[in-house]
């Protein structure tokens, strides 16, 4: 790379920072801290680089629960300032609020503070246990970590996670979403911030929730990530409920929090009476596995589905599980001859279906894929 020329991608580093009580007990695979955005185009433009600086390092810190930001921007040199030098604060400042702190003292007593006063605002909707990253990496729990479901919140290896629902009208949450927003330009390609404007946007945010060693009783509160929702009103009363933007910010990726996420939202979908489907805005390709692999996962525990879909004895030859449905189709009668007792077919029963899409919330397009994947595990 050119001298004088960074890449604003690998100069900005972002911290998730705990109470010091909170960061004594994590595991040395536990680390919130230093990570790189995907994205810094929508800030620092399209070539994501940065003119005018030697050893430029952009540090910005959010205080884990409240995310309030710290930001502290240094370099070893600078060329004298014209108009081709960039301003890395004075951009990077225009996407997030005003009030971020640069004085370090400041936001570590605020980061301690957070630790005895941060909680989360909204609605608990959705909460679920984990084997604590350290535990799991010391071989702790083994028979829990293989069925987490049956971790209890109370085992002192476990960690629990919660999710929350919001609107605009949530206490203090238009001041925290402008705090968390800019992870959708740092992590969702073709990200944007969304109007504020707008009233009708919900929230859902999920966050770790740790017990406080200290003070027994209480717990200390993490963000993980969250997902935007956007309702669509149609006559007379119904709602169609668009997943606008989701992300789960890296530290905590590939462990299954998002699955979580999208089933919190989902089964609040099926939850709420006048919301009709939950449809999905552009999503990014490893968006649409996750989506797929838990709608798909829904359907084949949904076992009346199954045996209408697949015949009555489906269930009786292994389906109803995740990989039920190859398992009946490989059975010794095979799979097509026994998917003609079913209404999958060939040829699905249109009405069938579509009276299922309903019942189960699902947007036209992505049941009717669901359905081409389900025929072909069955046929395989
Ligand atoms: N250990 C290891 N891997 C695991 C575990 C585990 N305990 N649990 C799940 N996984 C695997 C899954 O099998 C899956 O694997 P695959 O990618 O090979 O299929 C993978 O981890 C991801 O599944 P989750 O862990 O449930 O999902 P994650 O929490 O990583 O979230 C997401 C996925 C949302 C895409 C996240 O990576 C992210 O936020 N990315 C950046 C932003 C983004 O792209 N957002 C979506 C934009 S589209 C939109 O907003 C509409």
């Amino acid at each position: 790379m050119a001298a004088w020329t960074t890449s604003s991608n690998e100069a900005l580093t972002i911290s998730l920072v705990r109470p010091t009580e909170d960061k004594a007990s994590l595991g040395e695979e536990e680390s919130y801290e230093d990570f790189h955005p995907t994205f810094t185009y929508p800030i620092y433009g399209e070539e994501e680089k940065i003119y005018g600086y030697e050893s430029l390092t952009i540090d910005l810190q959010f205080a884990s629960g409240s995310l309030v930001p710290y930001l502290s921007v240094n370099y070893s040199a600078k060329l004298p300032s014209t108009s081709t030098v960039d301003d890395v604060e004075g951009t990077l400042s225009q996407f997030i609020p005003s009030d971020y702190l640069t004085d370090e003292a400041a936001f570590r007593a605020q980061v301690e503070q957070d630790g005895t006063t941060f909680k989360p605002s909204g609605q608990l909707i959705h909460s679920y246990v984990r084997l604590s990253p350290l535990a799991a990496a010391n071989g702790k729990g083994k028979a829990a970590a293989n069925t987490q479901q049956t971790l209890d919140s109370e085992d002192t290896n476990a960690v629990v996670y919660e999710v929350y629902h919001t609107t605009w009208d949530t206490p203090g949450f238009r001041e925290y979403h402008r705090r968390m927003q800019l992870f959708i330009l740092l992590y969702i390609e073709g990200g944007s911030y969304i109007d504020e404007e707008e009233d009708s946007w919900e929230f859902v945010v999920l966050y770790e929730k740790r017990k406080r060693q200290s003070t027994p009783g209480t717990s200390t509160y993490h963000f993980v990530g969250y997902s935007s929702l956007y309702p669509f009103f149609h006559f007379p009363e119904s709602v169609r409920l668009r997943l606008s933007q989701f992300v789960i910010l890296p530290p905590y990726q590939r462990q299954g929090h998002g699955s979580e996420l999208y089933d919190a939202i989902y089964n609040y979908v099926l939850s709420q009476p006048t919301i009709t489907e939950l449809t999905v805005e552009d999503p990014a390709e490893a968006f649409e596995d996750l989506r797929d692999r838990n709608d798909l996962k829904m359907m084949l525990s949904h076992e009346v589905f199954i045996s209408e879909a697949f015949g009555a004895d489906t269930l009786s030859h292994g389906g109803g599980r995740v990989g039920g449905v190859g398992r009946a189709g490989r059975s010794g009668k095979g799979g097509v001859s026994k998917s003609a007792s079913g209404k999958m077919g060939p040829p699905v029963d249109k009405l069938w279906a579509e009276n299922w899409r309903k019942k189960l919330k699902i947007a036209g397009r992505q049941f009717q894929r669901l359905i081409e994947i389900l025929i072909l595990s069955k046929l395989d």
